[in-house]
């Protein structure tokens, strides 16, 4: 997988304690990696982190990347060969609720990270994580593409396309310059999978209702999310991260990840789909109350990263449901080993990649 290119290695992965970063650095252990985590706090309870016990398995930092002091400390003590930088407050509406705190971690933490990146004097790559959101959203139906026009009109989505603004401007002003080093961005949609616990994420409110045996309430049955699997786009990162420490070829290339446009579901059909293993009663009720504006149509293009990186999508719409919702109702069943569990989630994805023929996955 990945070339072996990860076996020994030193990585760190910021946001490490989150959903992403949990299957991150679960899967980059498999792989062989040393990883160095740093995260301000774990943000849930459940938390995947502690579910699969990642802290004795690394070496983890409490640390805020608005701290650029600390955060270069750790960075230059660990001289890491790669770095995934997931570390950002992610949540929409509590961008509503702390917008400072929303664009100091997400915008200025990426820019502090950048800046640490300058004096780098080692050979490393970095893969920087955005999102779908960071394009001006048109309500279009066709996928953005990543030459589209970035934007947003809420703060997370915003702080987001500045954290783009930022790496590109510091990658054409100083690192590009830089031999030793090269970058590249992830951008990825709605993304869901076992052990996403954070809060207002429709599959995650979907889980709590149903672990009690409640319908979940929802606003919008009709809005259409880019959702995927967790492991689609890390298989995405993963790649890209190996393609750029080889070559500099793609050095500051962004890359949408995102299903494939025929596998694009609405909130009502996805939860019809994931709910069927709970055998509810009424797995959910649409609500009218609206707390704050979401946009309806998001979808995204995933043209260049099938064209140039020979990435694609590995799981179908009823795999993807099936992985999600079976890692659930295990959770629910207790006394099922989660690390298990989700390392054989891992395995059967690697395995279906490597039937498919993914170049990752042959390599
Ligand atoms: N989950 C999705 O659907 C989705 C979609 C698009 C993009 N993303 C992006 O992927 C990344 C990971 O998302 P997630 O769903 O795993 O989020 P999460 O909330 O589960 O995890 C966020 C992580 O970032 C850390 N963090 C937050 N603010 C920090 C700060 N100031 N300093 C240091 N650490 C900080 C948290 O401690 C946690 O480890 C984020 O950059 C997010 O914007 C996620």
């Amino acid at each position: 997988m990945f070339n072996n290119i990860f076996q020994n290695k030193k990585v760190l992965v910021t946001g490490n304690t989150g959903f992403k970063g949990s299957w991150l650095t679960l899967w980059l252990l498999k792989l062989g990696a040393n990883i160095t985590g740093i995260s301000k706090d774990i943000p849930t309870n459940p938390s995947l982190f502690k579910a699969l016990k990642l802290q004795k398995k690394i070496e983890h930092h409490f640390i805020d990347v608005k701290e650029i002091k600390k955060l270069r400390k750790i960075i230059f003590s660990t001289q890491p060969d790669f770095i995934f930088h997931l570390a950002a407050q992610p949540i929409v509406s509590e961008s509503y609720k702390n917008p400072i705190e929303t664009i100091s971690s997400n915008s200025i933490g990426t820019t502090n990270l950048l800046q640490i990146m300058c004096d780098i004097d080692w050979k490393c790559s970095a893969l920087l994580v955005t999102s779908d959101k960071c394009y001006e959203n048109i309500e279009k139906s066709a996928g953005y593409k990543e030459t589209d026009k970035l934007g947003g009109k809420d703060i997370y989505s915003s702080s987001k396309a500045a954290a783009e603004i930022f790496i590109s401007s510091y990658f054409r002003t100083f690192l590009n310059s830089k031999d030793n080093l090269t970058l590249a961005v992830g951008r990825a949609g709605n993304v869901i999978g076992g052990g996403d616990w954070a809060r207002d994420r429709l599959v995650v409110d979907c889980m709590k209702a149903w672990g009690k045996n409640r319908p979940v309430s929802i606003r919008n049955p009709l809005s259409t999310r880019p959702w995927q699997h967790v492991l689609e786009p890390l298989s995405g990162y993963l790649h890209l991260a190996n393609l750029i420490y080889q070559s500099r070829e793609l050095n500051g290339e962004a890359f949408n990840f995102g299903p494939n446009q025929d596998d694009i579901l609405n909130v009502e059909s996805l939860i019809k789909k994931l709910s069927k293993k709970f055998e509810l009663n009424k797995s959910y009720k649409i609500i009218e109350s609206n707390d704050f504006p979401e946009s309806g149509l998001l979808q995204l293009d995933i043209g260049k990263a099938k064209k140039l990186l020979r990435w694609q999508p590995v799981l179908n719409t009823s795999e993807m449901i099936e992985s999600v919702s079976d890692w659930y109702f295990n959770f629910f069943k207790k006394n099922v080993d989660l690390m298990e569990l989700t390392l054989k989630q891992i395995e059967i994805y690697e395995f279906k990649a490597s039937k498919s023929k993914l170049p990752w996955s042959n390599l």
